[in-house]
């Protein structure tokens, strides 16, 4: 991964082979953002004008490059869009910065180090720079010839204007460095075709990080779960031909007086099974893990940030195929909560692997549980693919989770799950069926969950069908493929809780 250093060098001195510079959006054309002072004054404080010139006008998004004035220690200057600048006295949105910060480490893959001469003000700014850069950076190259394409990334990011002593920053760049690398990790993983990630491998991933950050780990095998009583996980992973999986992962704190249970949906690959999904339905269909994978991520995360709160993950593991001994739509599973359920469609998948793991994961009383999902087309044609919906049992926690995400800038929407969309899923056969009402198809997949939490326990459910895989040209921070979706705003529930603010 990228490096991300502090440097006490002006830009203008910073030995490098680009500087990044912001750019906002003046009445007047573009201005130069606070940080790039000593780059502007190599340009004659003409900086604004060259940009200017050749056609910069500081909206987001935008990157333009210049060929470095005389006494610059880089040959090249990359000037990055901030979009409008705050109000006097204000501080640079986080989201403006970060996305900066990742449009330009973008421009830069394959350069081996670029100072960062962005507005730093304070550890806040520092935090989403190196954020931003780190994201903004990733590439997922492993499967690629390195002679065709794949240039890496941009090897180290060295922020000016940060203060390299300065305790808050310092902490900054390491809490940056500790979450981007998981969302990274859920990214990869996400990344990973599924012939190569099945249940089994994940779970063997799992297993090996655990070793190496002191975390507990258990993996239910389909014996185990068989045993168990797992009928919704293993009612959706018995028609492949490799077997489901239950993977609880847990990091511990001596001095934790909370614990929050993380539950992902870990669909390695969804076919849709007997239901199959058509053609233009499947071929992005690797990402139906990403729950599982943000999951994994916050977990090590916690870990890494040594978070004084338990953090428990649940990974719901299992490959939706259509072989010989796939469940058929008309089949009634008994799920690990005793609940019958009839399977209308076996493309509702998600819901039942999830509902076991809620249900297990209800039985250790957590003070709360969020589950992470890629569960409905619905919540895409709701929020579009950039939101995730959250829905809860609790309006309160709905709140305090839509406020998290909104800090972290991830995307989202609070959504309802109104009563009346209860008794569509309820079926002449089963106790309930997996599917009811298509309208409001996201919100009865969400109800659908509700059944399964324990009494008493307070539950939000992030629907990031939409997020989750990003199809698009990049933008921001944000590449083709798995973004890594619901990771940071999971570690800020954690961080959240260990401050005592989110209960
Ligand atoms: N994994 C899909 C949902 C999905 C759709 C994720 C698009 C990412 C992008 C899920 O398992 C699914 O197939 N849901 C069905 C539910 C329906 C059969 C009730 C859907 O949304 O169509
Ligand atoms: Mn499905
Ligand atoms: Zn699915």
């Amino acid at each position: 991964m990228t490096a991300v250093t502090l440097s006490t060098s002006s830009a203008a001195t910073l030995r490098a082979d680009a500087i990044v510079v912001g750019v906002t959006k003046g009445a007047k054309g573009p201005r130069v953002a606070p940080g790039a002072e000593s780059v502007d004054s190599a340009f004659d404080g003409k900086l604004a004008a060259t940009l200017e010139t050749v056609g910069a006008s500081g909206a987001e998004g935008e990157v333009t490059k210049l060929p470095a004035a005389a006494g610059l220690k880089a040959p090249l200057v990359v000037a990055v869009g901030l979009g409008d600048a705050p109000e006097e006295g204000d501080s640079f949105d986080p989201e403006a910065l970060r996305r900066a910060a990742g449009v330009a480490a973008r421009s830069l893959a394959g350069v081996k180090k670029a100072s960062f001469a962005l507005p730093a003000q304070g550890a806040a700014e520092v935090e989403a720079i190196a954020t931003g850069a780190l994201l903004g950076a990733y590439a997922f190259t492993t499967y690629q010839a390195q002679a065709d394409g794949a240039k890496g990334s941009l090897a180290e990011a060295a922020l000016t204007g940060a203060k390299p002593r300065d305790k808050a920053h310092k902490a900054a760049v390491e809490r940056a460095v500790a979450v981007a690398a998981e969302v990274n990790r859920a990214r990869d993983l996400i990344n990973t075709p599924p012939n190569d990630l099945n249940p089994k491998a994940f779970a063997a991933t799992v297993q090996a990080a655990a070793k190496e950050f002191g975390l507990k780990v258990e993996v239910l095998d389909e014996k185990a779960l068989l045993k168990g009583g797992y009928g919704g996980i293993m009612g959706v992973g018995q028609g492949s031909a490799t077997p489901p999986r239950l993977v609880r992962v847990a990091y511990t704190h001596a001095k934790a007086t909370r614990t929050l249970a993380f539950v992902g949906k870990g669909i390695t690959y969804d076919s849709g099974g007997i239901s199959l999904k058509p053609p233009g339905h499947n071929e992005t269909m690797k990402c139906d893990m990403s729950g599982a994978a943000a999951v994994f991520g916050a977990v090590v995360a916690s870990a890494k940030l040594g978070l004084p709160v338990n953090v428990t993950g649940w990974l719901a593991l299992a490959e939706n195929m259509p072989g010989g001994g796939a469940t058929r739509p008309g089949d009634v599973l008994k799920m690990y909560s005793g609940t019958t359920v009839e399977v209308l469609n076996t493309d509702a998948e998600g819901r039942l692997v999830l509902a076991d793991a809620i249900a297990r994961a209800s039985e250790e009383s957590p003070d709360a549980i969020v589950d992470v999902a890629t569960l409905t087309g619905a919540m895409v044609l709701a929020l579009g693919s950039e939101r995730f919906g959250i829905m809860s049992n609790n309006d309160e926690f709905r709140g305090r989770v839509h406020a998290a995400a909104l800090a972290e800038g991830e995307d989202s929407w609070p959504m309802p799950l109104p009563e009346q969309l209860r008794k569509t899923f309820d079926s002449p056969t089963a106790d309930i069926a997996n599917m009811g009402s298509r309208p409001g198809g996201g919100l009865v997949a969400g109800l659908f969950l509700r059944e399964f939490v324990g009494e008493g326990i307070t539950w939000a459910h992030l629907d990031i069908a939409g997020p989750a895989f990003h199809e698009g040209a990049p933008f921001g921070y944000t590449p083709k493929g798995g973004t890594g979706s619901a990771v940071r705003t999971l570690v800020a529930l954690a961080r959240r809780t260990a401050e005592g603010e989110l209960f």
